[in-house]
């Protein structure tokens, strides 16, 4: 039997992951990443996403030639899209401080498909995107390939995988499926189906556009309430921990972990694709995402006044050690990490700080990552991120500021 083949845009953390779930599912995989390192070191079996399973089904997929990494698209019955959509950082793209959504990444996948597609293709956009991207998408390629409209199916399937737990949870969750069309709806979950175990509900293009936003906007609204919570604690010398563990023993009440802020490629990125269309509106929106940022400048503060006072009893610099600088706990990625933000922040200002961050084997921004220097050299220890690996450290013998809150 014909295989199908898939062409999928962008081998990152839900590309590449996607890709080789496909390719173990029976699928004919070619990997399209504009990042000419990634295409090479993925066809030498080596990838810079530490995933559980992703190593052996990279080298399982590659050697049986069921994944194939490449520069240039191919023609495929499937395109699936998996590229950036971050937002514009320079203050001319904000207004009233709300960065803009920066699909050109998406139009540029797009473009590449309308030179390979053919009639009748099926293309997805897993990408997280402003409500209209889908239609936006599917008109760019209809004009650029001036298929008819029946000829072509696109549906929008936001991911919701969690970092850390993907190849698991892109079998098990439950996801939404937002077809331009009823037929592009059934035929994206009809492919689905052969890998997704979870539930797949069927939408619109826009409502599940939405979807995906208010998901993640309501994770960062939580989010900021824990974060909220734990400054009025620290201002009224209350034990954060101890607070939110009775507060939750109450039956409707399940307050979220507090931390040093909120990053990642998709909770301090996505709420602002809602307000930067609803500026008026967005109101909750827009203050948890206030709260969220205010609580990284606050713990950069609160290390600064410790470290005055380690200061004025001791005759040289202190040494500041951060433990810790993803944008969560157990993994490696440090993109919009409010840790790395503390760390790079204190280190501008003049302090001397060093730092671990175990599970980032790239070293990408040159940081100490020894745990042992780390804990030998400081004079003050900050814990930014709960990795497990710090469970094992005897914080008492130390200055020690915990930021992840877990000492009742
Ligand atoms: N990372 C997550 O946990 C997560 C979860 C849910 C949704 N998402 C969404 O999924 C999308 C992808 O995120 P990611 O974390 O995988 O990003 P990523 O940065 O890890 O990977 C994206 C890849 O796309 C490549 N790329 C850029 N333009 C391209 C093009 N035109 N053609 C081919 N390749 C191109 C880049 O080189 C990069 O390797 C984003 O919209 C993100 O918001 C991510």
């Amino acid at each position: 039997m014909k295989k199908i083949k898939v062409c999928v845009f962008g081998l990152g953390y839900i590309g590449l992951p996607t890709s080789l779930l496909l390719a173990d599912n029976g699928f004919k995989v070619f990997g399209v990443d504009t990042n000419e390192k990634i295409v090479h070191s993925l066809k030498n079996k080596k990838t810079h996403i530490k995933e559980p399973q992703i190593n052996k089904l990279l080298t399982k997929n590659i050697d049986n030639n069921q994944f194939i990494p490449q520069i240039n698209p191919i023609s495929a019955d499937i395109f699936l899209i998996a590229v950036p959509t971050p937002f514009f950082k320079d203050k001319d793209s904000q207004i009233n401080n709300i960065p803009f959504p920066n699909i050109e990444y998406v139009e540029k996948a797009a473009e590449m498909i309308s030179k390979v597609c053919e009639p009748n293709s099926l293309i997805i956009i897993e990408s997280t995107s402003p409500v209209g991207t889908s239609e936006k998408i599917f008109n760019l390629i209809i004009k650029k390939t001036k298929l008819d409209r029946t000829n072509l199916k696109l549906a929008y399937c936001p991911e919701r995988v969690l970092p850390g737990n993907i190849i698991n949870e892109l079998i098990n969750n439950n996801r939404v499926i937002g077809g331009i069309n009823k037929e592009s709806s059934i035929a994206a979950k009809k492919f689905y189906k052969v890998f997704c175990k979870g539930e797949i509900r069927i939408t619109d293009s826009k409502t599940a556009e939405l979807v995906k936003l208010t998901e993640n906007s309501y994770r960062d609204i939580n989010i900021a309430f824990a974060n909220e919570i734990s400054i009025i604690c620290n201002e009224e010398n209350i034990n954060t921990r101890e607070l939110i563990d009775i507060a939750n023993a109450h039956p409707r009440v399940n307050i979220l972990k507090p931390g040093c802020g909120v990053g990642g490629h998709c909770i301090a990125v996505d709420p602002y694709f809602i307000a930067a269309k609803f500026p008026e509106i967005s109101l909750l929106i827009q203050s948890a995402r206030k709260v969220n940022q205010n609580k990284t400048f606050w713990c950069k503060e609160i290390i600064k006044k410790e470290y005055s006072k380690i200061k004025s009893t001791s005759n040289k610099k202190p040494v500041i050690g951060i433990l810790g600088l993803s944008y969560k706990p157990n993994v490696g990625d440090l993109r919009e990490s409010p840790a790395l933000k503390i760390f790079n922040s204190l280190k501008e200002e003049g302090f001397k700080t060093i730092a671990c961050e175990p599970n980032n084997e790239l070293n990408e921004e040159n940081f100490i990552y020894n745990l042992k220097n780390v804990l030998t050299d400081s004079d003050l220890l900050v814990r930014l991120v709960d990795h497990d690996i710090f469970n094992s450290i005897n914080f008492e013998k130390y200055n020690f500021i915990d930021f992840c809150y877990l000492k009742k």
